[in-house]
């Protein structure tokens, strides 16, 4: 039997290009045991993903799923499934808790099925404390892995088959990005593209820099080449994935000759055939080019969209969560992108409630929301992270005022989406269809280039198709049309 695998403290590991290979081994390891697990079950034994958090994430799960159905499980959304993992996020506080919810409901299931294996990864399990939680009050999990070593799913699911102990694989840091493992695509028509992986920002409230790693990114070509084997297979749009697409490349050498930006990378992204819409999240507002810009303007294939995280409006508060830019520079760069490309939707995020923030300070954030005229914004209550500097930030805001300011903004931030909305009201939009609607089947839903969504009359077939539709009628958030 092997030996439950504990290397919590690991170190820096050493991947090569063989290790896809390797993998690839493990997959085929892995198909004989869960051959061996239907012939017990007498029918094919099902997997469930349960993902919370970020595109990010949602690729992450894709992978998930595709050396799950690869070595034999049929996908399944239903969590008493014969094999169920947990892809976490631990952003805010209410992500973890929500997991944590999730996992106990699921150890009933466990009892009622002795051959279930309940697996546990993502984020949340790079916070040694969440770690030590699920081994203590738990034990019923039998796979924890981190976000840094998630390539080496088919090599944990066989160790997990051949043993009956608490398998644990968390590693601290990784430089090193493993290319061509399966992905299962969860739409066919349109799909996420990591371009880099970590961050670099150390904003002072947030944990993604401790648990996803620094900055690492993807060479342009196997970008460009993913890019070109999704379009090959139909996909119509791609997402550019990253914490902050704008340092993409920067990691590189200066001598490497496949050294590129973040715009020239989009632009090269344009140029694939069959690829109808590029689009691109995060941008961080410190780093936005006039040259993004100058390549957004020239290719139409880039969405009419850009997400621009505000974070505060006040100048304050943005430098003690070291955002790195100030209100006027947030508020010159809308400016440049509304009078350079009209067309696009800016959306963003807001977090209230950051330490030491005053009614005055949320009074230049919704400032900045009416002067920027957000079509969209995700607003957040700060929620405090334990190893971040902004944990041990005197000054925590009591729930109420926090409460009270999130309120007065959001009434602002909803009536500005309203009102940019209806801008679009009569005009004729290419929307991609993206499915048939959840509450009413006779309708489709599409996705406009500004990231709007439209409900319309429609027959399933138009799946994956980028067809004009009206805009008859602005509800809000969203519109309802007729096909043209
Ligand atoms: N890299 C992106 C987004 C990362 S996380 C960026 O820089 O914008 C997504 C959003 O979660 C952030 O934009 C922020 O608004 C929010 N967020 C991050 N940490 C948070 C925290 N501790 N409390 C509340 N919201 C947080
Ligand atoms: Fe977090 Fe800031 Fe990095 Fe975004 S840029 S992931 S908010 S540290
Ligand atoms: Fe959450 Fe990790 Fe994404 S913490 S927001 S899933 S990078």
């Amino acid at each position: 039997m092997i030996k439950e695998i504990n290397i919590l403290n690991g170190s820096k590991n050493e991947v090569t290009d063989a290790e896809s290979l390797k993998q690839l081994e493990f997959i085929n390891k892995a198909k004989e045991y869960v051959s061996e697990l239907e012939k017990n079950l007498g029918r094919k034994p099902t997997a469930c993903v349960v993902t919370f958090g970020c595109q990010m994430n949602a690729r992450d799960s894709e992978k998930l799923v595709a050396i799950l159905k690869l070595v034999g499980y049929e996908e399944s959304e239903s969590e008493n499934s014969d094999f169920v993992i947990y892809n976490t996020c631990t952003v805010r506080d209410n992500a973890d808790q929500r997991v944590l919810g999730r996992l106990g409901a699921c150890s009933n299931h466990k009892k009622k099925n002795p051959h279930m294996k309940i697996a546990i990864c993502g984020c949340m399990m790079q916070e040694q404390s969440a770690v030590e939680k699920i081994q203590k009050s738990y034990r019923f999990v039998d796979l924890i892995f981190g976000t840094h070593n998630i390539y080496k799913f088919a090599e944990l699911l066989c160790t997990c088959f051949e043993s009956d102990r608490m398998i644990i694989d968390i590693w601290k840091e990784t430089d090193k990005i493993v290319e061509d493992l399966p992905v299962l695509r969860k739409y066919p028509f349109k799909s996420g593209v990591n371009i880099m992986y970590g961050c670099n920002n150390f904003c002072t409230y947030c944990i993604v820099p401790y648990v996803r790693g620094r900055e690492r990114s993807r060479s342009p070509k196997d970008i460009i080449r993913e890019c070109e084997k999704l379009a090959a297979d139909g996909v119509k749009e791609v997402m550019l994935l990253g914490q902050n697409v704008n340092s993409y490349g920067l990691d590189f050498k200066d001598d490497n000759p496949d050294k590129i930006s973040f715009p020239e990378l989009i632009e090269e992204v344009c140029k694939v055939e069959g690829l109808e819409r590029v689009r691109f999240m995060t941008p961080h507002p410190k780093d936005f080019s006039d040259e993004l810009l100058d390549v957004i303007e020239r290719n139409p294939k880039i969405a009419r969209h850009i997400h621009l995280p505000l974070q505060s409006g006040s100048t304050e508060i943005l430098r003690r969560m070291n955002r790195k830019y100030t209100k006027d520079a947030y508020l010159e760069l809308v400016n440049k992108i509304r009078t350079k490309l009209p067309e696009v939707a800016i959306t963003t995020d807001i977090i209230v409630g950051f330490p030491g923030e005053s009614r005055e300070d949320v009074d230049e954030t919704i400032d900045v929301v009416k002067k920027a005229e957000f079509d969209n914004a995700f607003t957040f209550i700060y929620s405090k992270r334990t190893g971040t500097p902004a944990a041990s930030f005197e000054d925590q805001v009591p729930e109420d005022v926090v409460k009270e300011n999130f309120d007065r903004l959001l009434k602002v931030v909803q009536e500005t989406a309203r009102k940019q909305s209806e801008k679009y009201t009569g005009s004729v939009a290419k929307v991609l269809v993206e499915e048939v609607n959840d509450h009413d089947s006779s309708l489709l839903t599409g996705r406009m280039s500004n990231n709007s969504l439209v409900h319309f009359p429609g027959n399933e077939e138009l799946i994956g198709e980028i067809v004009e539709v009206s805009l008859d009628e602005c509800h809000g958030f969203y519109f309802t049309g007729h096909k043209c």
